[in-house]
This record gives C-alpha cells, sequence and structure tokens, in this order.
C-alpha cells in the first residue's frame, strides 16, 4: 500500500436528525500511519460522523470504505473487528467493574472460545482466560494503570479512565483508532503527556490515528492532517500550518479561541 492510499475513506457521508442536518455531505481520506486531527466547534457534527464511522448510527447518505471494504451501515461489532477502535465524549466505562475487567470485555469479541465453553469451564475457555488477562495487564501497563487493575473503574480520576478507555479500544488490536476529545479533563501536563503518548502508539502498533480534539495547541502539535467541520460541512483540510491560518478556519474556530 502506498502512503497515500487511504486507509479510511469518507465519502459524501450525511446525516440528518429530523431537520438538523448534523454532518453535511463531507468527504476526506485518512492514510495509513498518520495522526489525523477533527476539529470544529460545539456541535459541528464530530461525534457524529464518529458514530457513523463506527456503525452505531447510519449514515443518511454516503459511503465509508475501510481498507478497501465497504464498511456503510455493517454493524459496530462488525466494524470494530475489520480493525477501528474508539474511545468516547462521554466515558463509557463499566463503572462497576474493575479496570482489568473492562479491558477483558472488550477482548471478548476477539476471543475464539464459545460462551458454552466458558460456561461448562471448559480447558479452552481456561487458556483463553489466562491469555487475555495476561494481555489485558500488558495494556493497562502501557497506559499506566498496571498497579491499579483490581480497582472499580468508576473510583478513577477522569484522565485515569480516559486512559482506560484507549486501553480497552486498545484490546481489539485496531489499525484505525477513533479517539473523541481524549485531553478533556485534563490539566495541561497530562494533555502534553497524553500527546507524546499518542504518538507512541501510533509508533508502536503501526496505527492510525482520527482524533477529535478542541484543544488547538494539541492539535497543531500533534497532528500530520486536520479537517476542520462548521455546521456540519468541510470547511478546510490541509496540515496544521496551512489550517491554522485559514482566513474560513479563523473565523468559525480558531478567532474564538
Ligand atoms: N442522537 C441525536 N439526535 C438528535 N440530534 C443529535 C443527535 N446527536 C447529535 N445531534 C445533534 O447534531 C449536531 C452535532 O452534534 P455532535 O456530532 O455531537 O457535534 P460535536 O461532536 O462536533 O460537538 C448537534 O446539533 C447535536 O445536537
Ligand atoms: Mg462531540
Amino acid at each position: 500500500m502506498s502512503n497515500d492510499h487511504p486507509l479510511l475513506s469518507i465519502r459524501s457521508i450525511t446525516r440528518r436528525f429530523g431537520g438538523l442536518v448534523a454532518v453535511d455531505g463531507v468527504s476526506f481520506d485518512v492514510r495509513p500511519g498518520e495522526i489525523f486531527g477533527l476539529i470544529g466547534p460545539n456541535g459541528a457534527g464530530k461525534t457524529t460522523l464518529f458514530n457513523v464511522i463506527t456503525g452505531l448510527i447510519p449514515p443518511s447518505s454516503g459511503e465509508l470504505t475501510f481498507a478497501d471494504v465497504a464498511i456503510t451501515r455493517r454493524a459496530p461489532f462488525r466494524i470494530a473487528r475489520r480493525g477501528i477502535g474508539r474511545t468516547f465524549q462521554n466515558i463509557r466505562l463499566f463503572s462497576d467493574l474493575s479496570a482489568l475487567e473492562n479491558v477483558q470485555i472488550a477482548q471478548h469479541i476477539h476471543e475464539r472460545s464459545s460462551t458454552l465453553a466458558q460456561v461448562l469451564g471448559l480447558p479452552s475457555a481456561r487458556r483463553d482466560d489466562r491469555r487475555t488477562r495476561a494481555r489485558a495487564m500488558e495494556l493497562l501497563e502501557l497506559v499506566g494503570l498496571a498497579g491499579r487493575a483490581s480497582e472499580i473503574a468508576g473510583n478513577f480520576a477522569y484522565g485515569d479512565q480516559r486512559r482506560l478507555e484507549i486501553a480497552r479500544a486498545l484490546a481489539l488490536e485496531p489499525q484505525l483508532l477513533l479517539l473523541d476529545e481524549p485531553a478533556a479533563g485534563m490539566n495541561s501536563s497530562e494533555k502534553h503527556e497524553l500527546s507524546a503518548f499518542i504518538r507512541q502508539l501510533r509508533d508502536q502498533f503501526d496505527l492510525t490515528v482520527l482524533l477529535i480534539e478542541h484543544h488547538v495547541p494539541l492539535v497543531m502539535g500533534l497532528c500530520d492532517r486536520i479537517a476542520v467541520l462548521e455546521f456540519g460541512k468541510l470547511i478546510a483540510l490541509g496540515d496544521p500550518a496551512s489550517v491554522r491560518n485559514d482566513p474560513a478556519v479563523i473565523q468559525a474556530y480558531l478567532g474564538d479561541e
């Protein structure tokens, strides 16, 4: 695959909610290995676009291709299995379960042994359990939470919950990782660390990252390319310097910082 052959191809995606056009004819490509930023004012349609890409909601029209396969209107678990992982703007952890259990539940999408084998406690299921547990511990280690594996996720500070969500997304061994405002609720030194961490993940796992983020310096410093949405429409696309200097972007978004 040449480097500008797209991993994810978004073609004329529109999503309506009643009379509201939340995403309006958006097209762009995400290339393998890039850290791609999606920015825009509140309500611009960023999360809605993530929800369409990951199959949580269907588009009203338009097409999505991932690694040369059409994924439009596929079920979320099928899209996840194909290699798209995500985190949520409104954190969606099982708050009554431990950090380790949260990661292990995600791994079950990948596991081979049947539910019946597990219920019966068959050896194949026990072997899988040991393997998923070791793998889950590695992922917790990676996000700096290994020492807190048995703590209840709901008791974690905001920033730690966000890192746990990243570990859970990585449990699916994605090729493409979608992060919806991962730095929300973090202080500036945590944001700085997160930025370095995202770059490390990209390099270590050969990941492609599509990132929604409000903190402009973080986006500008981290992303290879940036797309800007306003009222559901794509108003700019390019490298950080050209997007930063785009008059439409300054007007819509950067101007009010
Ligand atoms: N499930 C929904 N039902 C109705 N309107 C929605 C729904 N989800 C999002 N919207 C609306 O779509 C627009 C885009 O929202 P969203 O994608 O969350 O924006 P962003 O993530 O850029 O802040 C907003 O006006 C929002 O109120
Ligand atoms: Mg959002």
